[in-house]
């Protein structure tokens, strides 16, 4: 079990990043498959799980249900057979919200399922109402006891739900819990994320009948039980992503391997609009960059396959070593800025206009100074703001970087860059 509370990371700027790296799997993938493994009859393995934090907590949870639990190397396997409790730890809930990614698999597993309010990120509001709606809407029934919140499903009302956001978590707990009822359900307005795409191809690889997923409406049939599969989820866009900036403001040459490129399709035509030199083949992505990086004037943030939201911190360290003004709206996230004060404290230029609207002004450089991460993304981003201010960056509180990165510092290091972990 890791615990990086109270570590911290010393980085020198000013190197340029060569070589190649391996991306992880995907954590927006590989949660909700952990969670809905539980649903199957026999043991389920996951392949190539990374090492990161959330992970961890996701297991714990499931252990607290009861599950056994084994690790061979990043091979999991999850044996559902020893499950006895529908009750989602609640201090562990607390902690993360891809607890929340457990109702709807422990609702068609137990029918019924409790949970505290999630955690999750400083990112802004994050209610789960689109979720709670959907579940009344299918039969189930809600009470909030205290911060717990209780779900009975006694009844299953197939049917079809319109979803007002196409909210990820949404849509993956009502294909979760639809996927063991009797009938038709159909999802309209659903998330199209490949996380999304990949959490359908696991279940239906265990026996579920699952169609469109990645379009507009998703249709569910129930199907009587889900049968132990082997699974390896889909690489992470994010992370990809992430050193696909970090090559860009340093300036290198990087192959970034195991990437599904046409999962950052959005960014990597910004990388080049910017002056980045891309070549894909395959699953590997090459990235050529002299670090003089032109704005490109406008970053707005949508639903897939427009920007990511979790880019936005990190394309915001770009744009601000990038020549010209920068536009940032963010539109998924009602708070998602707390990383451009920061980087003001490393000699940045951003105008905060509101909650959701920064103007970046691009400097030549910025300069070392110690800041603090407050979110997953957000602290990935000082991460690479360091690797190009002048002299030497401490970013503080990585145990937010350390919930979705396995190893960022390992990785940028592999690459030529000065950055070291400090324990506590
Ligand atoms: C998932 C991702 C997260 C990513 C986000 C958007 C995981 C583990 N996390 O989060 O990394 O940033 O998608 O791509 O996969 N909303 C409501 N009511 C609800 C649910 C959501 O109003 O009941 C709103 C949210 O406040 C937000 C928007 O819908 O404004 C999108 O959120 P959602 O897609 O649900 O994000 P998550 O599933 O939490």
């Amino acid at each position: 079990m890791r615990n990086s509370y109270g570590d911290k990371f010393l980085i020198h700027g000013g190197n340029k990043l060569f070589g190649e790296v391996t991306i992880q799997t995907s954590k927006n993938a590989v949660l909700p498959i952990l969670a809905s493994s539980i649903m199957a009859d026999t043991p389920v393995t996951i392949k190539n799980v990374p090492d990161i934090i959330d992970v961890d907590n996701m297991l714990r949870i499931l252990e607290k249900l009861g599950a056994k639990i084994a690790i061979d190397r990043d091979n999991i396997t999850i044996n559902p057979l020893t499950i006895n409790n529908a009750k989602v730890d609640c201090e562990l809930s607390k902690t993360m919200r891809s607890s929340v990614f457990l109702l709807g698999a422990t609702l068609a597993k137990f029918k019924s399922a409790c949970i505290t309010l999630p955690g999750g990120c400083n990112i802004g509001n994050r209610p789960i109402d689109l979720h709670i709606n959907a579940f009344k809407k299918l039969g189930v029934e809600v009470e909030y006891i205290g911060e717990e919140i209780h779900f009975n499903a006694k009844k299953y009302i197939p049917r079809t739900i319109k979803l007002k956001i196409p909210s990820v978590g949404a849509t993956e707990n009502i294909i979760e819990f639809a996927c063991l009822q009797s009938g038709k359900t159909t999802i309209i307005n659903p998330a199209k994320e490949p996380e999304i795409v990949d959490l359908c191809n696991f279940l239906s690889s265990m026996g579920a009948k699952i169609y469109g997923a990645g379009t507009n409406k998703i249709t569910i049939y129930g199907v009587d039980r889900l049968k132990g599969v082997q699974y390896t989820p889909i690489s992470d866009r994010i992370v990809a992503g992430t050193i696909m900036c970090a090559v860009a403001i340093c300036g290198g040459d990087v192959h970034i391997k195991n990437a599904i490129p046409i999962h950052n399709q959005s960014l990597i035509e910004k990388l080049i609009k910017m002056g980045c030199q891309i070549n894909i083949k395959n699953d590997i992505i090459n990235i050529r960059s002299d670090s003089n990086l032109k704005s490109i004037g406008k970053i707005t943030t949508g639903y897939y396959p427009k920007f990511p939201t979790d880019l936005q911190s990190i394309m915001l360290v770009v744009s601000t070593v990038s020549k010209g003004n920068t536009t940032i709206h963010e539109k998924i996230f009602s708070n998602r800025f707390e990383t451009a004060k920061e980087l003001n404290l490393l000699s940045a230029n951003i105008d905060v206009v509101s909650n959701n609207k920064v103007v970046v002004h691009g400097i030549d450089h910025l300069n070392g100074a110690v800041v603090r991460a407050h979110d997953l993304r957000g602290g990935a981003g000082l991460v690479l703001a360091g690797l190009v201010a002048i002299g030497d960056t401490i970013v503080e509180d990585i145990h937010y970087i350390d919930r979705g990165y396995a190893y960022l510092e390992k990785m940028l290091s592999h690459l030529g860059a000065d950055i070291k972990r400090i324990r506590v």
